[in-house]
């Protein structure tokens, strides 16, 4: 049995979708357990920068099995594009790429929802994908699934009853009856596409934990965006922390080998909330442009700060995290001086622990720490001794301050920049 989650340690964006990309070539199945395409894997292939925001990266190798578990919500028009798009390049999901029955399927008006409750309640920043309407109808018990997808009686009844129960939040924003034609128009289009995807994914993992397959399951966002120990509300919808995946897949919680925590070695956001380490000024500015931190599915610019180990800490406890790797520490190579937030200051009380209080995470001040800037070449290293110094002292720094151990660094956008500084470890 070998099975591996890789999930973000800060507010998602820390170049999982590479991680990912680097360790599928080890595993057989690659398993998405929440989320939508809310998210956006940026990958490099064939030299040439792509976008994943609902199969899993896996897909690129051929030989690969990927599948979307139940956790995760489902935009069937996003996701035909998406097989188009890997069709276009050659890239063929049939027989490999499969859906889970219960997956709960992003409809229409769920974008429409999203985008007009964030222009009338509390402005969550979101990526207007219908991610939270779609959870919140699994919640209330009137979500499709994909299997009701497929049974047209079954998804007509249910259309019916959401559209009424929807008709408060609708009425006077678009005319629901058309609405509804449109849906039961293109309803065997998406319910033809979808067919031969759907499947019983939980039993699919079971059956290759029991073959010795190996299973990476991958997240989306991060731990400080999960639904209930992130910076609630400003947070996604579903639980991308290690536990997600019992719930998100149909897996024992015995069956996890182990985890892997991706960690940038900065600090960014999109979207509202608090983010105590925020830079206004140019070294933000920097940070942005080098590392390229502009949302992989909205194009909006990242809010930048520096490393933040409160928060850092706090998911490495949630998660139980032992592994971790450093992303993007190249970005930060023309840095005189960096800081490392220790604590958070608030009414001179000093939080070591990530507070749940809202007015504490919006108001609370960091407290940092400086280090001289590395003062060298990070990029095209290929071993940890070879970094400069200060990077090293970084590093090390970091790992007694978030209390896990870094055993991979990346050090560019490409597949194989990552040095492995623990080279004893196999993932699976
Ligand atoms: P939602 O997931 O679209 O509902 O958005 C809720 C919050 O999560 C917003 O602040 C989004 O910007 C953020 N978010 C959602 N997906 C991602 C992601 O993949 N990376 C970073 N932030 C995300």
């Amino acid at each position: 049995m070998s099975t591996l989650i890789v999930l973000g340690m800060q507010w998602g964006d820390e170049g999982k979708g590479k991680v990912v990309h680097y360790l599928s070539k080890q595993a057989d199945y690659i398993v998405r357990y929440q989320g939508g395409n809310n998210a956006g894997h940026t990958l490099i292939f064939e030299d040439k920068p792509f976008v994943l925001h609902l199969i899993p990266s896996g897909i690129l190798f051929p030989e690969k099995y990927c599948l979307i578990a139940n956790g995760v919500v489902v935009d069937l028009e996003s996701l035909k594009e998406e097989v188009n798009v890997l069709a276009k390049k050659k890239i063929v999901v049939k027989d490999r790429f499969f859906i889970s029955e219960q997956a709960h399927i992003i409809l229409p008006y769920h974008k429409i929802i999203d985008g007009i409750l964030e222009d009338r309640s509390v402005k969550i920043g979101t990526t207007k994908k219908g991610i939270g309407p779609a959870y919140t109808d699994k919640v209330k018990r009137v979500g499709i699934r994909s299997i009701d997808y497929l049974e047209r009686d079954v998804f007509e009844d249910l259309l019916e009853e959401n559209l009424i129960e929807k008709a408060a939040i609708l009425e006077g924003k678009i005319d629901i009856s058309n609405l509804k034609k449109k849906m039961l128009e293109d309803y065997n289009e998406f319910s033809e596409f979808l067919r031969p995807f759907v499947a019983n994914t939980s039993l699919m993992i079971e059956e290759a934990i029991n073959g010795n397959k190996k299973i990476l399951f991958e997240s989306a966002q991060g731990t400080l965006l999960d639904l209930d120990f992130g910076t609630y509300p400003f947070v996604t919808s579903s639980n991308p922390i290690a536990g997600g995946v019992c719930s998100g897949a149909g897996v024992g919680p015995t069956k996890i080998n182990s985890v892997l925590g991706v960690v940038k070695a900065y600090t960014t956001r999109v979207g509202e909330g608090p983010f105590a380490v925020e830079l206004f000024d140019e070294v933000g500015d920097y940070l942005r442009e080098k590392g390229g931190e502009y949302g992989a599915t909205t194009g909006r610019p990242r809010r930048c700060g520096w490393f933040d180990s409160v928060g850092v800490r706090h998911s490495v406890r949630v998660n139980d995290i032992k592994h971790l790797i450093l992303t993007k520490l190249d970005c930060m190579e023309d840095l005189d001086k960096i800081k490392i937030c220790v604590a958070y200051k608030y009414k001179n009380k000093i939080y070591k622990e990530f507070p749940a209080s809202r007015t504490i995470q919006k108001y609370a001040e960091p407290v940092y720490e400086e280090m001289p800037g590395f003062n060298g070449r990070v990029k095209d290293v290929m071993n940890f001794e070879s970094l400069p110094i200060n990077a090293q002292k970084y590093i090390k720094h970091l790992e007694e301050l978030v209390g896990a151990s870094i055993d991979l660094v990346s050090i560019g956008r490409k597949r194989e920049e990552i040095i492995e500084i623990n080279k004893d470890i196999s993932w699976f």
